[in-house]
Parts: C-alpha cells; structure tokens; sequence
C-alpha cells in the first residue's frame, strides 16, 4: 500500500523519498563547492536561509559545504494554507552588515516567485555585491519572474506539497519525505 499521511483536515501521498531528495542536495552542493571555492575567511559567503520553509535544506546543504560562510536567516509569508496570497510580509527582517557581501538566499520553494522578489528587492536595497538564489523546489509551471533561480535542486508540477521542512498550515515540516495533496 502506498504511504498516505493525514494533517489537519488533508490526506497526502508520498511524492519524493528522502533518499531522492538527498541525491538532488548532493548534486547542488558539488555545484556550490565548485563555484564558492573562492570564499575565504575574511569574506565569508552569507548563506540567507528563509524561516521557516528552508531550515532543513540549508541543514543539509551546511553538511555538505567546505568554503568558510556565515549563516543568516530572515523571515518572509505569503502563503495561507494551501495557496499563496500574494502579498508577501516581512515576519524578520535581513540582518544588517550584508552591504558589499555575497549572498546565497536558500530557498524551500519558489512558486509564484512573489516572494524570491521581494527578497531580491531587499537584498539590492542593502547593497550587496552579488546574490543568488539556491531553492530546493522550483513549481517551473508557475514561476514567470525574472529573477535567476540559480541553483534549483529539483522541479515539480503545479500541486500542494509538504515535508522536508515544508508546512501545511505549520503541520508537516518534520516528515523526511516529500508528500504531495491527494486531490
Ligand atoms: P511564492 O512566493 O509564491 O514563490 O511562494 C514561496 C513560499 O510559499 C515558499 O517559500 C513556501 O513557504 C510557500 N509554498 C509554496 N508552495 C508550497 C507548497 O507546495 N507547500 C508548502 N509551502 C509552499
Ligand atoms: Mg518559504
């Protein structure tokens, strides 16, 4: 029988096993060796992980990274249950200091891209000399911005997923798998 799991008033399926999920994050992170080699101690790479979405992902990704980096976090919403609203809120601000950094924004999830926009808009605001954005999903269907998805570990269709850290209305974020709505 296939593995179905139930949160709040929704069933969900398995999608992607973890042991996908982590070959895909091994391929990401040889690309991040790679093209970070030059990072060094005195200026450090800054490894933006989104709250709350991203957590287990940067996770992984820091398991795996060799150059010296700094971890930052900040904290943007839009999505409302199983949908985006549009609107995306600033919940923690970018830290400070980030002006003439590199920036890695690590992503759970880029969707409408509403919100890898507003992020971009913030992080020029601070002046940054570069930043890249290193998402574990990408809903390709979907997203239509313009922002460069620089490194994006695995596409999918157009559906409601959660797991991996992602949430469904806070409630998931902890299965090792990635679930998808059983519609
Ligand atoms: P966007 O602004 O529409 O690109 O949405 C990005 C954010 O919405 C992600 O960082 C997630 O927090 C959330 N999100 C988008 N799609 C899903 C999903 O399928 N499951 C859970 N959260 C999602
Ligand atoms: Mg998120």
């Amino acid at each position: 029988m296939e593995k179905r799991i139930r949160l709040h008033d929704k069933t969900f399926r398995m999608f992607i096993p973890n042991a996908d999920i982590e070959k895909a994050i091994d391929a990401v992170a040889a690309r991040l060796n790679k093209d970070y080699a030059d990072s060094t101690d005195e200026d450090p790479v800054v490894l933006l992980c989104t709250l709350n979405g991203a957590i287990i992902y940067a996770a992984e990704l820091l398991k795996r990274i060799q150059f010296p980096l700094v971890l930052k976090a900040c904290k943007l919403s839009s999505y409302d249950g199983v949908s985006s609203t549009g609107v995306v809120k600033t919940e923690v601000p970018l830290p400070e200091h980030l002006e003439g950094k590199r920036v890695l924004i690590v992503e759970d999830i880029v969707d409408t891209g509403n919100t890898i926009v507003a992020l971009m808009d913030q992080l020029k605001a601070h002046n940054v000399r570069d930043a890249r954005v290193c998402t574990l999903l990408l809903k390709k269907e979907v997203y239509k911005k313009d922002v460069k998805l620089d490194y994006v570990a695995m596409e999918i269709p157009n559906r409601f997923i959660v797991g991996f850290g992602l949430d469904y209305d806070e409630l998931g974020r902890n299965i090792k798998d990635i679930f998808v709505l059983d519609e």
